[in-house]
């Protein structure tokens, strides 16, 4: 089997904090990364390395960021260069943008605006599709691929059975679009890559966009590309998320605070299936399937004209709605089980157990912060977790246990120490019934439908 190709990113800043948690995210995502903190390390990287893209910041102490993006440019035409800047640097960027840069970010992004970023750039794509088909030929990504995702959504509940059922629907009809509705935390984009990566589009990409984390100036072209020229800063034609999402799927997360007269261009292009750049006057045909999602009542918005109702029955054909984890608490166990464990191999741990205690208490828990919140807590837990096994000292909540009434809790102890009663009392008189019943102060009938119920026994040799 040949070894996985891999896109190598190089990150140039010199804050090493910042170069750091890139790394570390670019890993996790599964990219080759180096990290330089200055530009002589970062010369001697791409002279001995071959690098796809540079994540450049343009405030360097020692030279100032545009001359070595033009350097870079000059001596490796083929990497892809995104330039992050400070706030307020907009003429930076766009003088940064003019000497080919390929996008910019600026400080402080979020992982998703710098994945984003990513899987727009050209040659991302075209490097995307490479390694795609190199591993389809060893018919390795599909199979891999549908055991992580599998395995990674969690729950034993007949809600989330239901979901995920759902979400198997609507893979089989890849032409359809998806609404995904469900409390912050509930698992909606999750879904939506599920959705994905089980229909037959899942050769091309999942781009997932959210649009109220662009500036409202660039949102057209963001969706629709642009042509070289079209604009100050347009130094290159640039693929828009409807182009880049040929084949593949749209992902568009928290459509309710999508501006309106955006509601009315995705409306046109998605009844159309055709694009034109902006600056362009070419059509551009793009299959391109929209799973869209929110935690708002968009109902309500609609009824507030704030979301438009024509573009909201076009988006809701097929509708899913993931009820919280409060509404579902067999999941709690399961999850925290495998979160348990997911942690423990990135902590570098031993097997962890979970004391009961803390399932039980947690399914008294709001978890406003759905399975999100579950995900970090076990993540405090298992970084502040002395020994090896996690008790509700370990756990947040254990503040608002107070507002447990006691009672609540009493059934699921009780069962467990009831059983272990009678077969304590029936030990003690010899397994003598009537004894027994009459130590426990119930009737005899009463203390044999307990012992069914707890499915105690009593052989011939004990008795
Ligand atoms: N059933 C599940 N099994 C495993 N992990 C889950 C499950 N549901 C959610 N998660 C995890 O919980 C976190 C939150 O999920 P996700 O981002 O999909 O939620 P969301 O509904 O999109 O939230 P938001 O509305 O805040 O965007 C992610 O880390 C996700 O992997
Ligand atoms: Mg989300």
């Amino acid at each position: 089997m040949a070894a996985r190709e891999k896109i190598k990113i190089l990150i140039l800043d010199d804050e090493k904090h910042f170069t750091e948690e890139l790394l570390e995210f670019f890993v996790n995502a599964g990219y080759e990364a180096y990290e330089s903190n200055s530009v002589k390390e970062a010369r001697k990287l791409l002279d001995k390395q071959r690098i796809d893209l540079l994540i450049l910041d343009v405030n360097l102490p020692e030279i100032n960021g545009l001359e070595f993006l033009i350097e870079v440019k000059e001596h490796y035409p083929e990497i892809e260069v995104i330039v992050v800047s400070g706030q307020g640097d907009m003429d930076t960027v766009i003088l940064a943008m003019r000497n080919g840069a390929f996008d910019y970010l600026r400080k402080p992004f979020r992982h998703i605006d710098i994945q984003m970023s990513l899987e727009r750039s050209h040659r991302f794509v075209q490097l995307q599709q490479r390694l795609k088909h190199v591993e389809e030929k060893n018919s390795l990504i599909s199979r891999s691929l549908e055991n992580k995702i599998n395995r990674q959504f969690i729950g034993t509940s007949q809600k989330i059975q239901e979901v995920l059922e759902a979400a198997m629907t609507a893979a089989n009809y890849s032409e359809a679009s998806v609404l995904i509705t469900g409390e912050s935390g509930t698992g909606k984009e999750n879904i939506a890559r599920i959705i994905h990566y089980m229909s037959n589009r899942k050769e091309h990409l999942f781009c997932p966009v959210n649009s109220s984390a662009i500036t409202e100036t660039l949102l057209d072209s963001e969706f629709f590309g642009h042509k070289k020229g079209s604009f100050t800063g347009a130094s290159f034609d640039k693929m828009g998320f409807f182009e880049v999402s040929d084949g593949g799927t749209l992902f568009l997360d928290e459509i309710a605070d999508m501006p309106h007269n955006l509601q009315s261009k995705i409306l046109r292009a998605l009844e159309e299936k055709v694009i034109t750049r902006v600056g362009d006057t070419k059509p551009i045909e793009t299959n391109f399937r929209i799973i869209s999602a929110t935690n708002h009542d968009i109902k309500h918005l609609v009824d507030e004209r704030i979301f438009r109702l024509d573009l909201f029955h076009r988006l809701n054909t097929l509708h899913i709605h993931i009820p919280p984890l409060r509404e579902r608490t067999e999941d709690i166990a399961p999850l925290l089980e495998y979160f348990v464990n997911l942690y423990a191999v990135k902590f570098n741990k031993q097997k962890f157990r979970i004391d009961e205690e803390v399932i039980s208490i947690l399914s008294y828990y709001e978890f406003p912060g759905n399975v999100r919140e579950l995900k970090n807590m076990t993540e405090r837990a298992m970084i502040l977790c002395k020994g090896n096994t996690l008790g509700i000292e370990d756990f947040p909540v254990k503040i608002d246990m107070k507002l447990i009434p006691g009672r609540q809790l009493m059934p699921i102890d009780l069962k467990a120490k009831e059983a272990d009663l009678i077969r304590e009392v029936l030990r003690n008189s010899n397994y003598n019934q009537k004894a027994s019943a009459e130590l426990l102060g119930i009737s005899r009938d009463a203390l044999i439908r307990k012992m069914r119920k707890y499915d105690i026994s009593i052989s011939k040799t004990e008795v």
